[in-house]
């Protein structure tokens, strides 16, 4: 199996996946979450945000940053610019957000096979990806939940492939199991 090869249904469960989810009931819990993704996160790890405008991508992206490199690290959304780069952690991280992006080949242009071989990949709007979008790969669905609250988000974590399915399991019990 190909790193890019594409499953047919971005949002099918497979029998090699591990689906947890959880409720985030304010921006906290966001990087709460963020921060035990980001202690098991390591070089060629490609971590999918999923979700509308404005549900928290950019602020899980901001927190898993932080945790792996400087608690004081600006994290500005990647919009314009496709991709911001952050060394300083233990493996660089590349956070895209692939909203403008032309067509799903412009990835490459902008460097991605250097991020899948030495970097952790955070990538915002992933379905502008297509078949490019790895397949291993830890996603992360983000809702709104106005009946939990204004600052209350539902999230949905999936990791794709043994490697990740096992590491959901620790991302659950490292958070305290269910929120
Ligand atoms: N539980 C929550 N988790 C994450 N963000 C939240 C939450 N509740 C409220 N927010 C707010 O929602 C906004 C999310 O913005 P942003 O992360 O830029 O969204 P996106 O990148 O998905 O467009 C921020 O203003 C953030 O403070
Ligand atoms: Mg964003």
């Amino acid at each position: 199996m190909s790193a890019t090869e594409n499953s047919p249904c971005p949002h099918a469960v497979g029998a090699d996946d591990a689906e947890w989810r959880l409720d985030l009931g304010a921006p906290e819990d966001t990087e709460r979450l963020a921060a035990c993704v980001a202690a098991l996160a390591a070089a060629g790890d490609v971590v999918a945000l999923w979700g509308d405008l404005g549900v928290g991508k950019t602020a899980f992206a901001r927190g898993l940053i932080r945790a792996a490199t400087d608690p004081a690290e600006e994290v500005p959304s990647p919009t314009f610019t496709l991709v911001q780069i952050y060394e300083g952690g233990a493996a660089p991280i590349w956070h895209f957000d692939l909203y403008r992006i032309e067509g799903p080949e412009d990835i490459w242009e902008l460097g991605f096979d250097d991020a899948l071989e030495e970097a952790v990949s955070l990538i915002e709007w992933p379905e502008r990806l297509g078949r490019q979008l790895p397949l291993r790969r830890l996603d992360l669905e983000l809702t709104f939940a106005p009946e939990l609250g204004t600052a209350a988000r539902k999230a949905r974590l999936i990791g794709r492939g043994p490697d990740w399915a096992r590491r959901v399991e620790r991302i659950r019990a490292d958070f305290g199991g269910d929120a």
